[in-house]
């Protein structure tokens, strides 16, 4: 029988044994060839001998990475030659037989975790999935997997696989389609979400649902983003935010307890949206970064200065600074790359103060704007950001989506830069709470959700949603975990009027509501329980937990940016029979 190399120990020893795995690699010493034998429990060094002239002969031949079997005998390695780094560092089987199960060629790249480019790890996923990390990345994935479904089989949750072709929804993101052969012309659309079905469950009484399931989004892709990625998600009824919060919240510290042995904060701090925002200048961000943005608007708005007078004085203008303890040291050169850095985000420039002795005032200050500044506003800005000598204070001015965005972007970069994030609490996990239910869309001139059109609004406000919907809170809730959004869920509307009121809301007309989502209003009246849930991006958990940067890190055959799988070279082209059938016909020039 077939025993395991990493489970050998020196119990064993004297046992005759039969081990199978790949040549890790492979040493010849002066006539003895040494092998480290691995498989997925661990290393084993295997060594033949020249006195089994057979078994040397195939020894001889082993290259990294050959499948072999070994049969021998364990015995203690000698004296002067014991591993302490391996767990089977004091054993080695001798080998009187060695057999070959299959070779290999010479691979693509080595195993030792040496810099490998990207589209050669993923074009030979397969070997890449061997490498240590890899290896280790996937197996924390199934027990993370396996923590969370343990909890929440402990809770009475069912588990519920929902349709893979069905039709749109609203996620926001843009659809995978599937043609139908039966119906020509009509699509199916991969679902963004369950979104939709889990509400259905809802309604037939499973009253607590989850599942680990498979989303499609056809959007622009990130380090954090997958067109193909997985959600744990989870649907409640007879249940209210404070409920759904605490049980999500006690199944995360739980995870990561079971699996880091890392303690997360008891209960998980709550910010509203709006808070945030100014705070931090977006929903989700790093609390494990103590700086924090301080509002300068209404202080801007008498100054002479028309880069910050313009924007203070704009309804959907913001002027904040960004204050840096420690950061008048940084150079020139520096802020030049700041001011470029924020320029992606739309900063048209990036105005600064250094204070050098805050006693001196303005001639204890260093800047090329002092000169449009009055005093009180110099003086107003000090109280407020609260800067000592040796920090300097950044300035952000224009509409507010570009301020928030970009102070957001340098403050992280910042941080990061000066080794500002707090390493002593590795996990800072928070709520962010009180969202608006719609954002006025500019371009389309139309209200379109925060979340998705199935969010209730909040009690309080459900007066406001003809005449001010733009002041319509929501019963939204994300969770963000050291400035990733790892999950986002809401409390639901459950009755079919309020739900066609917000459908109108978002310009969504009976009609539409009716062919998109008929079935759901329906369904809502025949006895709908209130109920909300959440969905967590399992991929963007695992990544965390497991220290990459990068989701398709820990996922096993991921796609590229651009959506794309570099080892089945999929998505590829489909010959003129399969697509008469679907009744489909490709442009001669496909839309670039
Ligand atoms: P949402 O769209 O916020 O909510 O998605 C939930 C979580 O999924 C993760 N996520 C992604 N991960 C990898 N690649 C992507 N392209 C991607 N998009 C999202 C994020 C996010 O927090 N139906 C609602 C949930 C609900 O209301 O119950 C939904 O899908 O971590
Ligand atoms: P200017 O008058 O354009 O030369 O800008 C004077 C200073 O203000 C420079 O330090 C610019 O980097 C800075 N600045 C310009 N536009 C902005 C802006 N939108 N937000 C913050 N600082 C700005």
């Amino acid at each position: 029988m077939r025993r395991l190399c990493g489970r050998l120990g020196e119990q064993q020893i004297g046992e005759s044994v039969i081990v199978q795995g790949w040549v890790h690699n492979c040493r010849d010493h002066g006539g003895v060839i040494f092998i480290d034998l691995r498989d997925r429990s661990g290393q084993l060094q295997v060594v033949a001998d020249p006195e089994f002239s057979e078994t040397f002969r195939v020894a001889e031949m082993c290259r990294s990475e050959f499948v072999i079997e070994a049969h021998g005998t364990l015995r203690p390695r000698p004296e002067g030659t014991v591993n302490t780094d391996l767990p089977t560092g004091k054993i080695e089987l001798l080998a009187d037989t060695i057999e070959v199960l299959n070779e290999s060629q010479a691979l693509p790249f080595q195993m030792d975790g040496t810099e490998v480019g990207e589209p050669t790890r993923l074009k030979y996923r397969y070997l890449d999935l061997r490498r240590p990390a890899m290896q280790q990345a996937i197996r924390m994935r199934h027990q993370i997997v396996s923590s969370l479904r343990r909890y929440l089989e402990d809770r009475e949750f069912t588990e519920i696989e929902t349709p893979i072709l069905t039709r749109s929804t609203p996620e926001g993101a843009r659809d995978y389609l599937v043609p139908s052969r039966n119906s020509p012309g009509h699509f199916f659309a991969l679902p963004q979400s369950p979104q939709l079905f889990k509400q259905l469950l809802m309604v037939s009484g499973f009253e607590r649902y989850y599942q680990i399931a498979r989303c499609f989004r056809d959007e622009d892709l990130r380090s954090d983003r997958q067109p193909e990625f997985t959600q744990l998600d989870m649907e409640m009824s007879f249940m209210e935010e404070p409920e759904i919060m605490g049980l999500c919240e006690s199944m995360i510290r739980s995870l990561f307890k079971t699996v880091l042995d890392a303690d997360l904060p008891d209960p998980f701090p709550k910010l509203s949206y709006r808070e945030s925002m100014l705070r931090f200048g977006t929903d989700r961000p790093d609390l494990r970064i103590g700086l924090e943005l301080t509002e300068l608007t209404d202080v801007m708005k008498a100054v002479e200065f028309k880069v910050f007078a313009n924007p203070a004085n704009n309804p959907d203008g913001r002027v904040a600074a960004l204050a840096v303890p420690g950061g008048s040291n940084i150079t020139r050169s520096q802020i030049d790359g700041y001011t470029e850095f924020v320029a992606k985000y739309g900063a048209g420039g990036l105005a600064y103060i250094k204070i050098n002795d805050i006693s001196r005032g303005r001639e204890g200050l260093q800047s090329p704007i002092l000169k449009f500044l009055p005093d009180n506003v110099l003086t107003e800005i000090i109280t407020r950001t609260g800067v000592q000598a040796g920090d300097v204070v950044f300035f952000g001015a224009d509409v507010r989506t570009v301020v928030n965005d970009s102070l957001a972007a340098l403050r992280t970069r910042i941080a990061m830069d000066l080794g500002l994030v707090d390493a002593n609490t590795p996990w800072k996990p928070l709520w962010v709470v009180d969202f608006p239910l719609v954002e006025w869309d500019a371009d389309q001139k139309r209200w379109h959700s925060l979340h998705h059109p199935f969010t209730a609004p909040k009690r309080e406000c459900l007066d406001s949603l003809d005449n001010q919907p733009g002041e319509v809170l929501s019963r939204a809730y994300d969770l963000v975990l050291n400035g990733a959004e790892i999950g986002g869920g809401s409390v639901r509307i459950h009755r079919p009027e309020l739900q066609q009121q917000v459908f109108d809301l978002l310009g969504i007309g009976p009609e539409e509501a009716g062919q998109k989502f008929g079935f759901l209003l329906e369904s809502f009246r025949y006895g709908a329980p209130p109920h909300g849930g959440i969905a967590f991006g399992l991929d963007r958990i695992v990544a965390m937990m497991c220290g990459v940067d990068s989701i398709r890190d820990v996922i096993a055959f991921p796609k590229t940016q651009r959506a794309s799988c570099m080892l089945t070279e999929a998505p590829g082209l489909v010959d003129h029979i399969q697509l008469n059938e679907l009744g489909l016909r490709i442009k001669s020039t496909p839309p670039t």
